[in-house]
């Protein structure tokens, strides 16, 4: 469910026609929908009820702090990666306490300013990064609270780019491992070790990977409490899928997902934390871009957008589908032919659209890509010299630039000619 539907023949994201925030911001655009952040938000924790369970918000789908600072506001908690994220959660207004820190190669000072800011737990991947953490703990005087990620050996059926629990996977420790690995962390003073965390992959469209996983991680803590470690926490990732084509079946409901929880997980006593990004943000953003040309190829008809690749990379980079929505609602029974969708960078990839039935499109129309909420402006670069798009949140009949798109000058004040070149040409 999200909230851009036509209005009176027209795409609105909630009380907002886009072609408004088109005419102010220029194209193109990211646009957020508030009404549909906090929707999902509660669907998810509303499926979670009865359960000791916190949702961190996987802000790399969508960092915006906007979005981040709505989430906070509704409880969430977040799941950064990095220096910058955790900055970003910081300045949303996120407390630290609900911060989690995950990450395969996160860097020593990062974990010191993790530390410092006193967040909730730490996801360690690894033995080295275990006493590198360890070092920095006892140099500061505190314990760092430290989930260890397990890697469970778990196929969860995705796009191979975003798959994450198998043995190949670079992410956390190996399954035959994680008991000994559990037993270390418990003997360096500077650890706490609060629980087991595990993250099998993203766009997961089938339960059975979920519930093979837990039952991993059940295994785990039963066998560590029969030990005499105390596991508090269990941090069960993100990864549940959400509807890209209306025409598709639609991944399992959160109430499913959490019927796995609940008969694999939750007779432990232990917290659940749960990083959902995609299934929040997803379907809570379109890109509004401006059709440039319509170029009748050979084979092809070729809609040339003035958004590209660069702005939205998840076509090129996971061949995904993305709808693609005429801003202008298309008159009841108007023929479709089939058109390519593409952008203006130099490489075929540049493709968001493949032989996709569309009703008559002209050069200046407007269209959405649709559920660019998550890895969209988040995977944006500046490829081409393109600057990054503007992201604009709605509520309700108002709407905020919440990030605006930088001017070329300041694009080129980053860059420097060397001595050697300057002056000289
Ligand atoms: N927790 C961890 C440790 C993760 O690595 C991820 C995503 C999440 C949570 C959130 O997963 P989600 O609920 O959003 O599926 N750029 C790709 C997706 C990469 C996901 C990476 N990790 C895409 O556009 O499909």
């Amino acid at each position: 469910m999200n909230h851009f539907q036509y209005h009176l023949g027209q795409l609105h994201a909630e009380a907002v026609p886009l072609s408004r925030i088109a005419k102010t911001v220029g194209t193109p655009f990211y646009c957020y929908s508030t009404a549909t952040l906090k929707h999902h938000y509660k669907v998810f924790t509303s499926a979670l009820a009865g359960l000791d369970a916190h949702v961190h918000y996987a802000m790399k789908a969508n960092a915006n702090i906007a979005v981040v600072r709505t989430l906070a506001n509704l409880g969430a908690g977040a799941d950064v990666v990095s220096e910058g994220e955790l900055r970003l959660a910081l300045a949303a207004g996120m407390p630290a306490r609900r911060i989690v820190f995950s990450g395969v190669g996160k860097t020593q000072s990062e974990l010191t300013l993790a530390l410092r800011e006193g967040i909730l737990q730490i996801n360690v991947e690894s033995v080295p990064e275990l006493k590198a953490l360890n070092e920095i703990a006892m140099a500061l005087g505190v314990r760092a609270p430290v989930s260890l990620r397990v890697n469970p050996d778990i196929d969860a059926a995705t796009h191979v780019k975003i798959t994450t629990g198998r043995k190949e996977n670079k992410f956390g420790i190996e399954w035959t491992h994680a008991h000994a690995v559990f037993h270390m962390a418990a003997a360096l003073p500077g650890i706490d070790v609060v629980g087991v965390a595990v993250h099998i992959g993203s766009q997961i469209t089938e339960l059975e990977p979920f519930r093979l996983a837990f039952l991993r991680v059940r295994d785990l803590v039963l066998m560590l409490r029969a030990d005499g470690m105390t596991i508090r926490h269990i941090d069960l990732g993100g990864g549940l899928g959400i509807p890209y084509d209306p025409d598709m079946a639609e991944p399992p409901s959160p109430i499913a997902y959490a019927e796995v929880i609940r008969s694999t997980l939750a007779d432990l006593g232990c917290t659940l934390l749960l990083e959902p990004g995609r299934l929040i943000v997803g379907n809570a953003g379109v890109l509004v871009t401006k059709v440039i040309y319509v170029k009748e190829g050979a084979t092809r008809t070729f809609v040339i957008v003035d958004a590209a690749m660069n702005d939205l990379v998840r076509p090129a980079m996971y061949d995904a589908y993305h709808e693609i929505i005429p801003v202008i609602e298309p008159a009841a029974g108007a023929n479709r032919s089939l058109m390519d969708v593409v952008g203006p960078v130099c490489e075929s990839g540049d493709t968001f659209a493949q032989q996709r039935p569309l009703p008559p499109i002209t050069a200046g129309d407007l269209v959405a890509v649709g559920s660019a909420g998550a890895y969209g402006a988040a995977m944006a670069s500046s490829y081409n010299a393109r600057p990054l798009v503007p992201e604009v949140l709605v509520r309700g009949d108002a709407f905020a630039v919440v990030r605006r798109r930088p001017s070329y000058e300041e694009m080129l004040a980053l860059e420097v000619l060397p001595d050697w070149l300057a002056g000289a040409r």
